[in-house]
């Protein structure tokens, strides 16, 4: 709900709390708050921080596409550039019924997916959320938790009111399973999980083969699936986009984490030159560009704020552009500088601020938030700042909050650019123009976030950035899991797998 200019309301975060919005003002009361010019000092401070100028993008968009480059022609490098065993776009004349479970950085989603051919579909699905836990816990949990949600799902939309099953005696239903984390594939089915991203940190995972561990808990559970593709949120998304719309040839998550998919020519994947695939072929990559300058740190300009959140990550010198950007790290960047200016005496004097110490309380949302107040007294802003972390702003405070809200979305917005343009400039789509399949909580719900994108893109190509147009995607978790999966039983059928 947005906050009226008068009166009181609610409003409900995405973790399902609700918050009471107040109209009342402190403005009067005797606290030591800070003066309006002091915040603006500081803004002119982290304005300069968090500024992105059009030359240094122009000077990141370079260094990635090496990046991009070396991925492609060696095992093993920051950006993997992995390739998918996903041969070329889709017909649109996929069709068929195919079940896609999405195992998210956020949630857990079984969906049933009905083909229709013409670039038509219908979805059922059932939500899951992941708690803290299970994204810690044992690696075999987590899959047979998966085959749970899976078995509850199949037994309500496969039965009839009886509660006999409506499938056939050894029917098998195809599953495309959307694994959101970097894994090597050799093959559509198969893939070994390189490094858990986005806070995960499930034990006994990395280096072993996900979709075979899924599979002994689908087998555990009896379920009557066969599952057919193990695929990457932005591969489906491209998929699925370029389904519906086939002038897309990029896919782009803006969510919990930060990545990009795009089709490239068999032939300048070097590093797979030895498996014997037709050269003519083309092949979706998972670019996990999240990772671009990990570990050595030289080409993103990182404060000290982003340092921090790197360091008491659960995966120090990873993720260095997804850590800039997406939606699990930004609420944390702006509580950090608030904690900053707590420290140096600057904000909150006189009142208790333990609340807005403890790391990651500072939701992304509120930033979203802030940013789309329409009162002039900033009501929302205050509703935050009391109802959550019990502490009571100034209008110049709350002000300041704002300015430093958008300009570290705005920073988020301007590097996603960089990685666009990155692989608009290396595959040569600039003077064609093509659409930018995007998803993600940040690109839906964070006010203005796709329009600085594009801007962000005129300002590395000039007017023609105006030719690469970000759209909102197709769900890629669930309707391209399920294109991809009507594709492989398509090359298999044409005894195509697994990779020739
Ligand atoms: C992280 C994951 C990547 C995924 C992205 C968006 O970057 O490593 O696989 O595509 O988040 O969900």
């Amino acid at each position: 709900m947005v906050a009226s200019r008068r009166g009181s309301g609610s409003i409900t975060l995405p973790t399902g709390q609700t918050m009471a919005i107040h109209t009342r003002t402190h403005e009067e009361e005797d606290l030591p708050h800070a003066t309006k010019k002091t915040m603006a000092d500081h803004l002119r401070k982290y304005e300069s921080l968090f500024t992105l100028t059009p030359q240094r993008m122009r000077m990141i968009v370079e260094a990635f596409k090496d990046s991009l480059e070396l991925g492609l022609q060696k095992p093993k490098q920051v950006v993997p550039m992995i390739p998918t065993f996903v041969f070329g776009w889709p017909t649109g004349q996929e069709s068929g019924d195919f079940l896609a479970l999405d195992l998210g950085g956020t949630n857990l989603r079984v969906c049933l997916v009905t083909l229709q051919g013409e670039g038509k579909f219908e979805m059922t699905q059932t939500k899951y959320r992941l708690t803290e836990e299970q994204k810690q816990d044992e690696g075999t949990k987590l899959f047979d938790f998966c085959a749970e949600c899976l078995k509850t799902f199949i037994d309500t939309n496969f039965t009839d009111e009886d509660g006999n099953s409506l499938l056939k005696p050894g029917e098998l239903l195809p599953l495309g399973f959307t694994f959101s984390y970097p894994c090597y594939q050799t093959r559509i089915d198969h893939g070994e999980l390189i490094r858990w991203t986005k806070g995960f940190g499930v034990k006994n995972t990395e280096g072993r083969d996900v979709a075979e561990m899924f599979r002994q808990s689908i087998e555990k559970y009896e379920l009557p699936v066969q599952m057919t593709a193990l695929i990457n949120d932005t591969t489906g998304t491209l998929i699925a986009s370029h389904y519906v719309n086939p002038k897309t040839k990029i896919a782009v998550i803006f969510g919990t984490g930060c990545n990009a998919a795009y089709m490239e020519d068999v032939k300048n994947i070097e590093k797979i030159n030895d498996l014997g695939i037709n050269e003519k072929d083309q092949m979706a990559i998972n670019c996990e560009w999240g990772a671009f300058d990990s570990f050595e740190h030289e080409h993103l300009p990182r404060t000290k704020y982003d340092i921090i959140v790197d360091e008491t990550s659960n995966k120090p010198g990873e993720q260095a552009f997804e850590k800039l950007i997406s939606g699990r790290y930004l609420g944390e960047i702006l509580r950090l500088v608030i904690c900053e200016l707590i420290d140096e005496g600057v904000l909150f004097l006189g009142q208790e601020t333990y609340k807005l110490e403890t790391p990651y309380v500072f939701e992304t949302a509120f930033l979203s938030l802030m940013e789309s107040d329409p009162t002039d007294e900033l009501l929302m802003i205050i509703g935050i700042f009391t109802h959550f972390f019990a502490v009571e702003t100034t209008l110049a405070e709350r002000q300041f909050f704002r300015a430093l809200a958008m300009l570290i979305g705005r920073r988020a917005a301007r590097l996603s650019a960089c990685g666009i343009a990155a692989i608009v400039g290396k595959m040569g789509y600039l003077d064609e123009g093509c659409l930018v399949g995007a998803d993600g909580s940040l690109y839906n719900k964070y006010p203005g976030f796709a329009d600085r994108v594009h801007e962000g893109l005129i300002d590395v190509f000039g007017e023609k950035g105006n030719n690469i147009k970000t759209v909102h995607a197709e769900d890629g978790s669930g309707v391209g899991s399920a294109i991809i999966a009507a594709m492989t039983k398509v090359r298999r059928d044409a005894g195509l797998y697994p990779n020739v």
